[in-house]
């Protein structure tokens, strides 16, 4: 076997191929993927990748909380391994490219190693996390959170679904089974490659994104009481009504944002009706809320600003409400050696490219808090991401996994980097 060679190019062709090949699991009429973590379409990427990466020569492991690590050995195997990846899970009305772009990318680098007979000092570890998105379960990237420790895997474990499904009986319904428990995979390095999922790049006509970190994240769910009563007899004055307080919410949560801008931002994704029905006003709602903004002291004041603003609305309208905090995402900031490194490989590469902060969540945010960490962004038509529409080209997604490769290939074969923890 050889040693690095700075000219090496990923396959383009095959990495895209891999991208359609996969996108036919969950695939969506209107193109794009349905593939909830731990669905059964989950369960079939999950095969597919398993079988891929194992005919490429690696290892794979799952952990406890369904995580597969595929293992490509170095020449020095006491080092550390250099690990990639990303989630091959998708919102509802997902696209192609959330996730598994950075997931195939890996198994490209290593087929393109593979086919070169080229070898590195340390292994190249290639992760497929479970439930980045944080559809079916809150919170997001919690498979990472649990490996570097945020939380216990008994508690992931125990998170439920809308239905009631906890995370330990979706791994057992698809026969999940661990061979490594959580946390116990050594890793000495993480560079995630992705889909920027915002319209910075396109404008800008850069194709990389040099991440320098994360934003922090608050995640609320929350709850509001009012009466049910007849739609036809209950005079307007004495209505109780538990969504027309929940629609005050929303634009409290919009006007706070702005306040804080430009840099916040605030959703209310879901809004649920206790028992909808056309002629019953309603009685209980229950919404979530997305937060986030690159500091940490915006985030406090938005707490506080929120829930005074529900505070208000209830007493005025005599409704009840809860808000609890489910998740805080501190702002993370990324290893400033691999970032410097992935912004020479790109001059090297003549990729145009900037410097930016992450406004989606990552497993790179977790990783980070443990290991020297980076991200590589990619531009995505429209800025549109979390969306069947979704979509990059085999252009960028190739300069991307190029660039990947040589970030890859310099941290496995420099001096030993120990892990930060
Ligand atoms: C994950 O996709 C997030 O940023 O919410
Ligand atoms: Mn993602
Ligand atoms: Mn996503």
């Amino acid at each position: 076997m050889g040693t690095a060679r700075h000219n090496l190019r990923v396959d383009g062709a095959r990495l895209w191929s891999s991208l359609m090949e996969t996108a036919a699991f969950g695939a969506t009429p209107a193109g794009g993927i349905n593939r909830l973590t731990l669905s059964p379409e989950d369960g079939q990427v999950r095969d597919w990748f398993r079988n891929a990466c194992e005919a490429a020569g690696l290892t794979v492991g799952t952990d406890e909380l369904g995580t597969q690590f595929a293992l490509r050995p170095g020449r020095d195997s006491t080092r550390p391994p250099v690990a990639t990846g990303s989630h091959l899970d998708t919102q509802p009305t997902g696209g192609r490219f959330d996730g598994i772009l950075g997931t195939l990318a890996g198994l490209e680098v290593v087929r393109t190693l593979n086919d070169a007979g080229i070898e590195t000092e340390a292994p190249i570890l290639i992760v497929n996390w479970t439930n980045e998105e944080g559809s079916r379960y809150a919170p997001a990237t919690m498979a990472s959170a649990a490996h570097v420790g945020t939380f216990t895997t008994a508690d992931i474990l125990a998170r439920t679904d809308v239905d009631g499904v906890s995370v330990a009986d979706a791994l057992d319904k698809l026969g999940i089974a661990a061979t490594e428990p959580t946390g116990s995979r050594t890793i000495g390095a993480f560079v995630e490659l992705h889909i920027e999922q915002g319209p910075i790049l396109e404008a800008e006509d850069k194709t990389i994104g040099v991440v320098e970190g994360g934003q922090g994240i608050l995640w609320f769910d929350g709850t509001i009481t009012g009466f049910e009563s007849h739609a036809g007899t209950t005079p307007m004055p004495r209505r109780r009504d538990a969504f027309a307080g929940l629609a005050e919410v929303a634009l409290a949560v919009e006007r706070i944002a702005r306040a804080h801008g430009p840099s916040a931002v605030g959703t209310l994704g879901e809004a649920v009706i206790g028992a909808p029905s056309r002629n019953v006003i309603p009685g209980r709602v229950r919404f979530t809320l997305d937060i986030r903004d690159p500091r940490a002291a915006t985030l406090d004041a938005i707490d506080a600003e929120l829930r005074a603003a529900l505070a208000e609305i209830a007493g005025r309208r005599n409704l009840g409400f809860t808000l609890d905090l489910v998740w805080r995402q501190e702002p993370v900031p990324f290893d400033p050696g691999i970032v410097a490194l992935i912004e020479r490989g790109a001059d090297s590469l003549g990729l145009p490219h900037r410097r930016m902060v992450s406004g989606a969540s990552h497993d790179a945010c977790n990783l980070a808090l443990k290991v020297p960490t980076a991200m590589i962004f990619v531009p995505c038509k429209d800025g549109i991401s979390h969306n069947e529409a979704e979509s990059a080209t085999q252009f960028d997604c190739t300069a991307g996994a190029d660039l990947l490769l040589q970030t890859l290939l310099t941290l496995a074969n420099a001096p030993v980097t120990p892990p930060r923890a």
